[in-house]
């Protein structure tokens, strides 16, 4: 085991291969460092891993956020549903196109949306709903599919977590309108930076394609089709992402084994709480390892994670939730901050362990430890 008296375990890190230096060099010594044939590639290979027929590349997961949004045509006082616990890239992205985020509360054991929760917040200005799929696991789909249906809503998909993941077979990021990936250094597949937006609609990606460059105009490039951004992801980050993804499998089998030493290792201690896998997650793919305290566990999450600190452990706590954001709770005058009250006890209790891909069994073994004797 690395020496932990000197070593930090980090909640992530990156391990790279040969490939990635390879293709890196390749666009170095061929000077296509801005845009090229990795980047078409990466939109090719990806999208059709997720059985999407279009791939946009963008420069990051909050980026084709904010891109799927527009793409949709989410505008002005437009009303869209969120997941309430989550990274706020989803309620900014939402925010950028002049519409508001609606916090929709969690399933307190799997931490995903609460999908019995979104019709009593549909009103009249309610045009999508962003389902997020966090930490890897999807969220139950065929509800959300009725309800877009049945009240004539979009949906996207936030995976920025959650690469690979299927619920009943089915890849996400194809199941609503449009999916948003994210390509940041802590993410499954990386390439430092960067982002995809999946569509199975011919005009959703090309109106996505577009804003992502300026909206350079068809007939004369300088007359503007719109107000366009630019989102362009470099073909050297896409060569980054291109070379991991020819060995997707093997890190989804490391995540496996992170996934199984530490569930075996926890989940018979009192008070500690692991996220539930429903049996519509047909392909779970965790991104980090979560736990969540309950009250019979002898200290607070806080104390908890201040002593694995001392040990050298590092933690992350759970997500603020959009419904405790001051800076939009003021903006919108349209939540309150007990209004998701599931997302809140998480927020308080909940916390990933290390779960980067070169974590030893051993390192796995001393974190568990350490847990159990504080239990
Ligand atoms: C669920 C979720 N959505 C969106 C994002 C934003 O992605 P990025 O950091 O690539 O902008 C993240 C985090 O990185 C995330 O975890």
């Amino acid at each position: 085991m690395k020496d932990n008296k000197y070593k930090k375990i980090p909640v992530f890190d990156i391990s790279l291969s040969e490939k990635e230096k390879e293709f890196v060099n390749d666009c170095l010594n061929t000077s296509f460092i801005g845009q090229g044939s990795y980047v078409k590639n990466f939109e090719k290979e990806f999208s059709k891993f997720v059985n999407c027929e279009y791939g946009i590349t963008t420069t990051s997961g909050t980026t084709a956020l904010h891109l799927a949004c527009k793409a949709l045509g989410i505008g002005k006082d437009d009303q869209v549903l969120v997941s309430s616990s989550t990274n706020m890239a989803c309620a900014f992205a939402v925010d950028y196109c002049g519409a508001i985020p609606i916090p929709i509360d969690i399933d307190k054991e799997t931490w995903q949306m609460d999908v019995s929760k979104i019709e009593e917040k549909i009103n009249k200005k309610t045009k999508a709903i962003m389902v997020v799929h966090l930490f890897g696991h999807p969220v139950d789909m065929d509800p959300v599919l009725k309800i877009s249906k049945k009240y004539n809503l979009k949906i996207i998909e936030d995976c920025a977590e959650a690469h690979g993941v299927e619920y009943k077979g089915k890849k996400v990021g194809s199941i609503g309108d449009v999916g948003a990936f994210s390509f940041f250094a802590n993410k499954t597949i990386t390439c430092g930076e960067g982002g995809m937006v999946v569509t199975n609609s011919k005009e959703v990606a090309e109106k996505a394609k577009s804003l992502k460059n300026l909206s350079y105009g068809k007939v004369n490039k300088f007359i503007h089709d719109d107000i366009g951004f630019n989102y362009r992801l470099p073909n050297i980050s896409a060569a980054l992402g291109l070379a991991q993804f020819t060995y997707i499998e093997k890190i989804f089998s490391e995540k496996k084994r992170i996934y199984n030493r530490y569930k075996k290792n926890l989940e018979n201690i009192r008070g500690i709480k692991i996220p539930a896998i429903r049996e519509w997650a047909t392909k779970y793919i965790m991104w980090v390892f979560n736990v969540y305290l309950d009250q019979s566990f002898p200290i607070t999450r806080d104390e908890l994670v201040k002593r694995l600190s001392e040990k050298n452990i590092e933690t992350r706590n759970a997500f603020v939730p959009i419904n405790k954001q001051t800076i939009l709770i003021k903006k919108y005058g349209l939540f309150k901050e007990k209004d998701c009250p599931n997302a809140n006890y998480i927020m308080e209790n909940g916390f990933y362990l290390p779960s980067g891909n070169t974590i030893t069994n051993e390192e796995i073994d001393f974190v568990s430890e350490e847990i159990k004797k504080l239990s």
